[in-house]
């Protein structure tokens, strides 16, 4: 429960799943509601709608832009939380120079990703689609040609974070061998091994899966010249980022039997919402499967990412934990058995610790347990003191602490 304070309202927009109204109401904190996204005229007025005189937080999901002005619709705006993977709509920087926590739910959907990769190795090995294709056209074309049993054969895994790693423990349950590269050294689950490099695993896979991240290093990671590397006739399948693989080259590669076929779930650009025009060089090739990057869209994901938010909103609530919050340094702290825990999100620069503890010892009060994380600009740091977050010396040292000019946000728990 939420200890000695008022209880925290949270408006949440566009209609989280239902996991995080569980975790909110098993927190004690009070759940207001928008079925949409909301533009920032409309958030500004819906936040000071709530009541002035206790936390308040934000939930959204990816079509609400939490601007500046929304961030300093009301001071007692703590934390926003994305109930979603990106954070690519709200200004983190914003948030950040306000002392304010966001949070997201980046892993939520790995199972999600791992199972339809699995899924589409099995459906190109068998040319499921082309086969199925061609029924629908009323053309019976049973046929063993080019049809492969994945048992025995190779997966090779670009990229082994959560999702590359999660693939390869159900393809190996499939007798699948699985041979991974990552940028970093990753340790290698059940009987999988690293490849000494990208080309290596190329020209040994039967199946080449990528799971990386957008940057510089992977745009444009399988253009021609990987193409022509890859062991000829192996499947391509792309359910990471849209810029990781020369679609152009892709389609030579296919049209030329280099490559057997592929599944692809995103694109350099995509379309902006349900229902528009999509458009890419491999459409009308019946060797490739292509989803509207899906790979993650599944109940049992939003389910996540609603407990996963909520959870580390509440927990953020209760005890000032920041674990996995993109703009504050991270402190796992344990709930409080005893005792108040001031939070203050500071300037980190020299001299903000001395400051604060003088004002603890010039009230005479102690310090049982202390925690300081600091990240770039900003510094985190909880302080435990054998007082009750309801006594008036709290409220007047947090007042205090609120007042140096390092501090951006101070709270009592
Ligand atoms: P992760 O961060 O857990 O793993 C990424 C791995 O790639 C890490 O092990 C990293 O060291 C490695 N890596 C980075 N740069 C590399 C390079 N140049 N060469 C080799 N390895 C490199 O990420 P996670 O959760 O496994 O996601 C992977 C990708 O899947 C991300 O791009 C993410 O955006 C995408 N994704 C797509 C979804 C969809 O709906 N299709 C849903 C969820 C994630």
């Amino acid at each position: 429960m939420v200890r000695a304070v008022p209880r925290p309202n949270i408006l949440l927009l566009e209609s989280i799943h239902a996991t995080a109204h569980e975790e909110f109401a098993r927190h004690g904190v009070v759940v207001h509601t928008a079925a949409g996204a909301m533009e920032e005229a409309q958030l500004v007025a819906a936040l000071r709608a709530l009541p002035a005189d206790r936390p308040v937080l934000l939930g959204i999901r990816s079509k609400t832009r939490v601007t500046p002005a929304v961030l300093d619709a009301v001071p007692q705006l703590l934390a926003v939380g994305a109930f979603c993977i990106g954070t690519d709509q709200i200004g983190l920087s914003a948030a950040r120079e306000r002392g304010i926590a966001v949070f997201n739910a980046p892993f939520s959907n790995t199972r999600s990703v791992a199972e339809l990769v699995l899924g589409e190795i099995i459906m190109l090995s068998r040319q499921v689609f082309a086969r199925s294709e061609a029924c629908h056209r009323g053309l019976w074309h049973k046929s063993a040609d080019g049809s492969h049993e994945v048992r025995g054969k190779t997966l090779g895994i670009v990229g082994y974070g959560h999702i590359g790693s999660q693939l390869s423990v159900i393809a190996e349950a499939l007798g699948m061998q699985v041979r991974y590269h990552d940028l970093l050294a990753k340790l290698p689950l059940g009987n999988a091994q690293p490849c000494n490099s990208l080309h290596e695993l190329l020209g040994l896979s039967d199946f080449v899966t990528l799971h990386v991240p957008d940057t510089e290093l992977t745009r444009g990671m399988i253009g021609a010249a990987e193409l022509a590397v890859i062991k000829r006739g192996a499947y391509l399948i792309n359910a990471s980022r849209g810029m990781v693989v020369d679609l152009a080259a892709l389609r030579d590669a296919l049209e030329h039997g280099q490559v057997g076929g592929a599944a692809i779930d995103v694109f350099p650009s995509e379309p902006a919402k349900v229902g528009d025009v999509f458009d890419s060089p491999l459409r009308g090739l019946d060797s490739v499967i292509l989803t509207p990057h899906i790979g993650g869209s599944t109940q049992e994901a939003q389910a996540n990412i609603g407990r996963e938010v909520a959870t580390a909103l509440a927990a953020y609530l209760i005890s000032g934990s920041t674990t996995g919050c993109v703009t504050l340094p991270n402190i796992d702290a344990a709930p409080l058995r005893s005792g108040a825990r001031l939070l203050n999100v500071h300037r980190n620069v020299p001299g903000v610790l001395s400051a604060i503890n003088q004002l603890l010892a010039d009230s005479q009060v102690n310090i049982t347990g202390q925690r300081l994380a600091t990240m770039e600009s900003i510094g985190l740091l909880h302080v435990d003191v054998p007082l009750r977050a309801s006594d008036p010396e709290i409220s007047q040292l947090s007042a205090a602490i609120a007042a140096l000019p390092t501090s951006l946000l101070t709270r009592v728990i």
